[in-house]
């Protein structure tokens, strides 16, 4: 059956594309292959074939969980993605568990904003960090979200820190599987 989905973006692990891959760590559960570049195509129909090493497919969607003061903060910083001065990206696909995924939307919602701080944590690295969240979960791929973002060289270790403070909060303990591919462009 054809799939009416147009707005899905394929995240593609190959041996050429606009990304070299520097690194490619799996922090919990099942890795990914290794792969020498990436490619990220607005396009549903790339399949798995012998010249790449991964597909992994998104789409982005409207909000779940950001509150009204929140969305007013976030959008006094809107994230632009392409700058020409943010040549490195952090590429983080993640499963939750079937646990989280029990949870009713408000307990998430507290899990996440309230006792985690996701949102009010990521919003001030908004300056350094350009960002977006592709859904995954509910076009039956293999991780449930996949996040990319874009940061200049200068800013490499402001976003270290900031994926090391949201490693260390309950929303993260929901993690099954996390892979975070490292990327330089060319
Ligand atoms: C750059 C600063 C960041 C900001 C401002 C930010 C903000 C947000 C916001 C507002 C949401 C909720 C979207 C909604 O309402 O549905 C969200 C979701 C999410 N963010 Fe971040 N974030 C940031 C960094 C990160 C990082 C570094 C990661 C790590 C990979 C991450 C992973 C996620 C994931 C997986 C979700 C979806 C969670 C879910 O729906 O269960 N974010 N983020």
């Amino acid at each position: 059956m054809e799939s009416d989905l147009k707005n899905i973006t394929s995240f593609v692990g190959q041996s050429y594309g606009p990304w070299s891959v520097l690194s490619i760590k799996t922090i919990v559960g099942k890795g990914l292959s290794l792969s020498s570049s990436m490619d990220i195509v607005k396009d549903i129909s790339v399949e798995k074939s012998e010249n790449t090493n991964w597909v992994l497919k998104g789409f982005t969607s409207n909000l779940r969980y950001t509150n009204r003061p929140e969305k007013i903060v976030l959008d006094q910083q809107p994230s632009v993605l392409g700058k020409p001065e943010n040549t490195f990206a952090a590429f983080i696909p993640i499963k939750k568990n079937a646990e989280w995924w029990l949870l009713t939307q408000d307990e998430r919602r507290k899990i996440m904003a309230e006792n985690s701080k996701h949102i009010e944590i990521g919003t001030k690295y908004l300056s350094a960090i350009s960002r977006q969240l592709f859904h995954s979960r509910d076009i039956g791929e293999e991780f449930d979200f996949l996040t990319w973002f874009e940061f200049s060289p200068n800013n490499r270790e402001r976003f270290d820190e900031l994926i090391f403070l949201l490693r260390k909060t309950e929303e993260w303990k929901y993690v099954e599987r996390e892979v975070d591919v490292r990327l330089k462009k060319k």
